[in-house]
């Protein structure tokens, strides 16, 4: 490939007059933001142990109280992309969120989606949009964008929740920014998705939801259920995964960033092919080791991990007797809506 010209064959004088005026030659970094057949990514293959979370994310809850801290978040940062720009990827933000017994955390809203996994402790909920949203381990609960929000606590144990959201790619959109409110007053309760899991909506009157996010929690439950009905009626099929839908329209749950289980059989190894979204993995049930790039990451229950896009993922679950199961986020919808979504193979 052509070697092209660089900044510093340009004569001082010439740079500084373009400095002056605003300008940039294009030549010297083009290879750079237009690199030859791979992007060039900041995302590095990253292993967040939640053995290491734990004791820092209480000890918070010592030093910060609620009121002090809004959200009392510890953020998993991916090093390549520099702590400070608190991002897992391009596009996705991770923080683990401690709630204590008794505590609240006000009502807001915002711009990025977000969704919290729920990774231990039970009498929490979430009430968005007025709906009551009970939290156990596994769930998955949505906050889409412009729905209010907001966390209590009625029970006598910690709660921690993983919250994905898509942050980052807000931000760099200058896009970002929320609104507070007042408590909400609750309008209805959503208990388990039973029914959407079996293809049967709710129906009132033959009027089906018109809501643009008709369901909001997505009960592990449920979703364990669906991945072991299909293990056993598919016993050949080697990728065992479901993936969190609109359960009205069966598109993605959220607009920007994809949200999937995955389970994978005793003893079973899976390799995932390199497709140009990034991803994040995480723990929910068993253990498995994530190869990725060069470096293999064990993953147990409540540990989390990141992969940088464009690269292969081989999945192994370390238990020969028992099956594992995964939660995973991904920037599918996002690539795919902007026509860059790649499967390599
Ligand atoms: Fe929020």
């Amino acid at each position: 490939m052509l070697e092209l010209g660089r900044l510093e064959d340009l004569p001082l004088a010439y740079r500084q007059e373009l400095t002056q005026s605003n300008l940039v030659p294009l030549w010297p970094s083009l290879r750079g933001v237009l690199p030859p057949n791979i992007p060039t990514r900041h995302t590095q293959a990253t292993y967040w142990a939640y053995q290491t979370i734990r004791p820092l994310l209480l000890e918070a809850g010592e030093l910060t109280p609620i009121e002090k801290a809004e959200r009392r978040v510890l953020v998993l940062a991916n090093p390549g992309h520099g702590l400070e720009k608190m991002q897992a990827t391009a596009a996705m933000y991770l923080g683990m969120q401690l709630l204590l017994p008794g505590e609240w955390a006000p009502s807001h809203r915002h711009t990025p989606n977000a969704v919290r996994m729920i990774v231990e402790g039970e009498g929490a909920y979430t009430t968005v949009d007025g709906i009551k949203c009970p939290m156990k381990r596994g769930d998955l609960i949505l906050t889409p964008t412009g729905l209010w929000h907001e966390h209590g606590h009625d029970g006598t144990e910690p709660v921690v929740w993983l919250d994905v959201l898509d942050l980052p790619l807000m931000y760099y959109m200058e896009a970002s920014y929320h609104i507070n409110g007042d408590q909400q007053t609750v309008l209805s309760h959503q208990k388990d998705s039973t029914g959407i899991r079996s293809g049967l909506a709710p129906t009132t009157v033959f009027q089906r939801s018109n809501t643009a996010y008709p369901m909001l929690r997505y009960a592990w439950m449920d979703a364990k259920a669906s991945l072991e009905s299909i293990a056993i009626q598919h016993p050949d099929q080697e990728c065992v995964q479901i993936t969190y839908v609109n359960p009205e329209t069966g598109n993605d749950a959220e607009n920007i960033l994809g949200f999937y289980a995955l389970m994978l059989r005793p003893g079973q190894i899976l390799r995932l092919p390199a497709r140009s979204p990034a991803q994040v993995f995480h723990q929910i049930e068993g253990s498995v080791t994530a190869t990725i790039q060069d470096q293999t990451f064990t993953l147990v229950e409540a540990d989390t991990c990141c992969a940088p896009g464009y690269e292969a993922v081989t999945l192994k679950n370390v238990n020969p007797e028992q099956a594992a199961f995964l939660f995973i986020a991904d920037e599918t919808p996002l690539h795919r809506k902007l026509g860059v979504y790649e499967n390599r193979g």
